[in-house]
């Protein structure tokens, strides 16, 4: 594009506020009639009945909504189904031999493998043989460790298929976070695997895994998935040593056909572990019936999925939006799903945009914190590529800022692909605000209003809507089926953490309850909702949720420290970054071994994505007369931004020292 016209592309978009969707998107969407609003809201909660009906069940739900002990809701109660038949066996007669997921090595030379959905059946079947073998029983919860692999989804849906929950773990948290969410969930199983590829790199996975296994409290088996094939030798392994190898077990069971346990509609599908307030992850539940109805349903209504697509969300399995967004949702809908093993800077910067074309992919699904780092690589990557395959964009896991939203309209959408900019959370299963992509105008930076028959609304501190404009707490005043169910073995702290600040929790009225989600919101006359962020002691690094007590935990561990307080810091491309303020014994002179100590026991004990960008050595933090530390005014340190009010400070004298020290 020449020079004028872009600067005169670029003023255009900077004045524009909002979008309508395209015509040639709406032609053809999933859904493009605006009464389902007021068709929802009428017949709510049956209203559900749409998305449950999208699903085959072996035995029909006889109630779609028991309200009767809140929050302890039940969803299509007295219903049973199987998540893998499903995902899978449903699929079989019409679509058999279309593909199911198609696997991307981060290697450009990689063998990529196209799994259709009946290899996807048989692998999916023999592998439940082979965890039946080892003697994985319904209900108990087997542990995955893995990276992009394809044998991930394979394991999850084979535990869906013998009724076993799984729980993944993110393969870029360290050994010890893998230890404490198989210890938290009891977990006797786990399926991992000894290594992948980091930007052309072979890393060892298997190492760590093994380390976390060390400080398992209880007898495990492990199977062992060989990705590096010949490479995985370097790392000093032997597969075959203690544990079981995927591929042997599989052979194993060859053409083993597995009847799918039939489960209860509340029977828990999967736990997810995610970051809360205190040091200790949260182990949220989801259920069969409504965790699967919801994300089939969203992917249809907002991600626009047709069976004959290739859709593309390059997020990782290791979180919710590979669950719900690559996996359930999709190959319950039919379609064909892509998984991406690696990085989108490897070999250059223009990989997704290469796998687009290559693929013809026809959404694409990411983060805000990617296309803020798209951006930054350049537009002259994506013109590299035909991206006219795309049909739709989508956004998740963190606000996205309208200049990011407007470079991703124009130069990954060309202006002809609605972007769905959507608000949710693991506890929420799947999409709860955002725009219908064949309906609502688009406001970039703001998600939209709440789906159809989901009561999201933003309140103030009493729990009173707030006017339009004004900043508020987000909630949903109204349960619905994705949403989790309770916290693994702790439903005294699942109604704590989202449940007690707005609701009557002695009433068992369900209209005196209201979930509340832990996030700043506004919300504008056309009811549209602009989410802000946390405003728990909770952190978005690159739209990944990290709590600052599990840092502040990791970092008080290491010797010379006395007590530690953890912030996020603006980020051009995380949104959020890490920053450390540290009170060291005897004010420590070595104090970048310190420093190195610090972000090093943060690596181990997390994780890289946990690294904190900044380290502060300081004599003291900034504290109330009751001794609170004072985030608030860290985070404005961090920021450069003037302090306010100092005035309860114990110690207001520390807070100039602690600004001196930060620009060290
Ligand atoms: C938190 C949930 C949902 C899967 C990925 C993250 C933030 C999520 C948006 C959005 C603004 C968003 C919220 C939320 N968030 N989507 N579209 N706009 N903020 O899942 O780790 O459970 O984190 O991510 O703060 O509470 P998660």
């Amino acid at each position: 594009m020449a020079d004028s016209e872009e600067v005169e592309l670029e003023a255009r978009l900077e004045e524009q506020d909002s979008f309508e969707p395209p015509a040639s998107f709406v032609e053809q969407a999933n859904v493009a009639d605006p009464a389902i609003y007021d068709e929802f809201d009428a017949k709510w909660p049956d209203c559900w009945e749409r998305a449950a009906t999208m699903l085959d069940w072996d035995d029909d739900y006889e109630t779609v909504l028991d309200d009767s002990t809140p929050p302890f809701y039940e969803w299509f109660t007295g219903g049973s189904l199987n998540v893998s038949t499903n995902c899978l066996d449903r699929h079989l007669d019409e679509r058999g031999d279309e593909v199911a997921i198609e696997w991307v090595g981060e290697p450009v030379d990689e063998a990529n493998r196209s799994i259709t959905y009946r290899e996807l059946h048989r692998e999916v079947n023999e592998f439940a043989a082979a965890l039946r073998e080892i003697g994985v029983g319904e209900d108990d919860v087997v542990t995955m460790y893995m990276p992009m692999v394809p044998e991930l989804p394979v394991a999850m849906l084979a535990c869906a298929r013998i009724g076993a929950p799984h729980s993944v773990v993110f393969a870029g948290f360290s050994a010890g976070a893998l230890a404490t969410r198989m210890n938290a969930a009891d977990s006797e199983y786990l399926v991992t695997c000894d290594g992948y590829y980091r930007r052309g790199d072979p890393l060892d996975h298997l190492g760590k895994a093994n380390d976390g296994l060390a400080d398992v409290g209880h007898e495990t088996e492990t199977v062992v998935v060989d990705r590096l094939g010949p490479n995985g030798d370097d790392f000093g392994h032997d597969l075959a040593d203690a544990h079981h190898g995927y591929a042997d077990l599989v052979a194993a069971h060859e053409g083993a056909e597995i009847a799918p346990v039939s489960r209860d509609a509340e029977d828990m599908l999967f736990l997810m572990y995610t970051s809360g307030t205190t040091g200790e992850p949260k182990g949220v539940k989801h259920t069969t019936g409504g965790y699967l109805s919801w994300v089939t349903w969203t992917s249809h209504a907002v991600l626009d999925i047709k069976p004959e697509d290739t859709y593309f969300c390059a997020a990782d399995l290791g979180w919710i939006t590979g669950h719900s967004y690559i996996v359930y949702g999709p190959l319950s809908l039919g379609t064909t799903t892509m998984m991406y093993e690696g990085t989108p800077d490897h070999p250059d910067y223009d990989r997704l945009w290469q796998i687009v074309e290559e693929y013809g992919a026809t959404q694409l699904y990411t983060a805000p914190t990617a296309i803020r780092a798209f951006m930054k690589w350049g537009e002259e990557f994506p013109a590299r590529h035909d991206l006219s395959s795309l049909r739709l964009l989508g956004t998740v896991g963190e606000p996205i800022n309208p200049r990011a939203w407007k470079w991703y309209y124009t130069h990954i959408g060309d202006e002809e692909c609605p972007v769905v900019d959507t608000w949710w959370q693991t506890e929420t299963g799947g999409m709860v605000v955002t725009t219908l992509p064949g309906i609502g105008r688009m406001k970039p930076g703001s998600a939209g209003p709440p789906l159809p028959g989901a009561d999201a609304q933003v309140v103030d501190t009493v729990g009173e809507s707030v006017e339009a404009g004004r900043a508020g707490y987000l909630t949903v005043q109204k349960p619905w089926p994705g949403m989790l169910r309770t916290l693994y073995d702790n439903d005294e702290r699942f109604v704590e953490e989202y449940w007690a600040e707005y609701s009557d929790t002695d009433s068992s009225d369900p209209d005196d309850w209201v979930y509340s989600p832990e996030d700043g919101a506004k919300v504008d006359t056309d009811g549209y909702i602009t989410v802000l962020g946390r405003v728990d002691d909770v952190l978005n690094v690159s739209g990944h949720r990290l709590g600052t007590m599990e840092i502040e935990s990791a970092i008080v561990g290491v010797d010379g420290v006395a007590e530690a307080a953890v912030v996020g810091g603006d980020h051009e491309l995380k949104g959020e970054a890490v920053h450390a303020y540290v009170i060291s014994e005897d004010d420590q002179n070595e104090t970048e071994a310190l420093r190195r100590r610090i972000v090093q026991a943060v690596e181990d004990e997390i994780g890289p994505i946990a690294r904190p960008e900044r380290v502060v050595l300081t004599g003291d933090l900034p504290k109330t007369r009751s001794g609170k530390i004072m985030r608030r005014l860290l985070e404005n340190v961090s920021d450069g931004e003037p302090l306010g009010d100092t005035s309860t400070l114990r110690n207001p004298e520390i807070v100039e020292e602690i600004q001196r020290r930060a620009v060290e």
